[in-house]
């Protein structure tokens, strides 16, 4: 079965809009841990929130406290930089997903280079191992990549979508990206890398992933707060989990 990990750094997005001094026990919503254990109740199998250098939208507060509140798997998504990991090996979570960080970029914009960064990331890698924490790299479907990530003693890679979703209006683009996550999750199979996928996924987009072998999660964020907004989080969560049914592996 394919899972589903919920991103609920756009909960924090909304929240900072207007409290971003809040400071004490002030009640500020909306709260992304209340939003993480909606998305638990709805079905999915795991949270994720991105906590970046600038603390654009989830805090340090908001990572201990889905620590403590989820009951499904935390995947914490950060940047390779010192004081994240000491933060990452605090608060132990079940899994990081490291990720490149601009700060002028809206959202993570590309892949992890791994092959540029192969002794930083293994030194990483090999810290949070040794913490208890697996740990995934967010990478373009590149052979290359795949080869490093396999290379760096990492448990998952996340394949970057963003490219799949961007053009999945232009056929023959679409369908070539198609082919480079084919390719990309076959070869990080074989290397005894085990595959996750995220970035711009929808309801509209899901069903051709299903032709992309070996997945074992999707992690989606934007869309599912998006629709939210119109249906509420429950309902947005079993929409998404609805195109993800038959997966076939
Ligand atoms: N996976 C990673 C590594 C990401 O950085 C993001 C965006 O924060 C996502 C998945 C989710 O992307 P989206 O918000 O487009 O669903």
């Amino acid at each position: 079965m394919l899972k589903l990990g919920v991103n609920i750094d756009h909960v924090a997005t909304l929240r900072q809009a207007r409290y971003r001094d809040a400071t004490g026990e002030r009640r500020v919503e909306p709260d992304p841990v209340a939003a993480a254990l909606a998305c638990e109740q709805a079905g999915c199998h795991g949270i994720t929130a991105h906590l970046r250098e600038d603390r654009r939208h989830i805090v340090d507060r908001d990572i201990w406290r889905l620590r403590e509140a989820i009951r499904t798997r935390l995947n914490f998504e950060m940047a390779n930089a010192p004081e994240i990991v000491e933060i990452a090996l605090k608060v132990k979570p079940d899994i990081v997903c490291l990720v490149p960080e601009r700060r002028q970029e809206v959202t993570t914009e590309g892949g992890l280079d791994v092959a540029g960064q192969l002794s930083a990331i293994t030194e990483t890698r090999k810290r949070l191992n040794d913490a208890g924490i697996e740990v995934s790299l967010f990478i373009a479907p590149d052979a290359p990549q795949v080869a490093a990530a396999a290379e760096s003693g990492a448990q998952f890679i996340e394949l970057h979508t963003g490219r799949y979703a961007d053009h999945f209006h232009l056929k023959r683009e679409r369908n070539d990206e198609l082919q480079r996550l084919i390719a990309a999750s076959k070869q990080a199979h074989g290397l005894g890398l085990r595959v996750n996928a995220g970035h711009g996924f929808t309801t509209e987009n899901i069903p051709l992933i299903h032709l992309v072998p070996h997945l074992v999660e999707l992690n989606i964020g934007h869309s599912i707060v998006s629709r939210a907004v119109f249906i509420g989080l429950d309902a947005a969560v079993k929409e998404i989990l609805k195109v993800m049914e038959g997966y076939p592996g």
